[in-house]
């Protein structure tokens, strides 16, 4: 399959690198057509590793991924020609975390309370299909979940469309090796609220633990 990754750091590399070691083809998008980061990810990811703008990701993907820089996401999105998403799943990965007031970040002025990123995201792109998921893990984990209590936690989604859900399920079962029994569908998209709120107390276990290889388990 032909994926866009909207984002070049370490989020982006790591998707983008473990969808090509499971055969497709990535275009890892940036602020310009190339760059110094981009071009040695490319040198070490071979033929099917390509990169490009943001708009040529996005235009270039079946399926696309945002992984940006929160408090830059929607100007990203909002540069976007609405036809080079339309009728594409999007796997929203980005946090709207404001670091600028110390640590632990808080959640960007606007967003968090009434309205949040992912559903944003789909409100600038309405005939796209944006699932909110993977943001609530490190990128390590993102692609190797066994990584943590043998895979053994939960990672949370949310979206308005059933079968955009259902695709990211399989995809991040089949690319990444997450348990789809562990994988909790909360909702519509407005449930980004709350699956982007829950990072800044991840930070605050980050701190406490001193690692980021840990994550959350629902026991019922
Ligand atoms: N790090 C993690 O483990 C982790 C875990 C979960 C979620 N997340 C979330 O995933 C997202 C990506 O995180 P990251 O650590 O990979 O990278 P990041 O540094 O947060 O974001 C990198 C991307 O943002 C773009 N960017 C930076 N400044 C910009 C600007 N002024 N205008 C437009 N674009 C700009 C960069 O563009 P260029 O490509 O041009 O440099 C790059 O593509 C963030 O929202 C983060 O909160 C991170």
């Amino acid at each position: 399959m032909k994926i866009g990754v909207l984002g070049s750091g370490v989020v982006g590399q790591a998707i983008a690198s473990a969808l090509i070691e499971k055969g497709h083809s990535v275009m890892l998008g940036s602020r310009t057509a190339r760059n110094e980061k981009t071009d040695l990810w490319v040198k070490e990811n071979g033929a099917r590793a390509l990169q490009g703008r943001f708009a040529d990701a996005a235009a270039y993907g079946e399926l696309l991924f945002v992984a940006l820089k929160g408090e830059h996401a929607l100007d990203v999105i909002r540069g976007l020609d609405a036809a080079q998403t339309e009728g594409k799943t999007i796997v929203d990965i980005t946090n709207p975390l404001d670091f600028s007031k110390g640590m632990p970040p808080q959640i960007l002025e606007g967003l968090g309370n009434s309205t949040s990123l992912g559903e944003q995201v789909q409100a600038l792109l309405p005939g796209s299909r944006v699932v909110k998921t993977l943001n609530t893990v490190n990128y390590k984990l993102m692609v190797n979940p066994v990584a943590v209590n043998g895979g053994d936690h939960n990672l949370f989604l949310c979206g308005d469309d059933a079968d955009a859900k259902m695709q990211v399920k399989k995809l991040l079962a089949d690319n990444f090796g997450w348990k789809p029994d562990l994988l909790i569908d909360l909702g519509s998209i407005q449930s980004a609220r709350a699956i982007e709120a829950i990072v800044p107390f991840w930070v605050l276990i980050y701190r406490s633990l001193n690692s980021p290889l840990f994550n959350f388990k629902i026991v019922h």
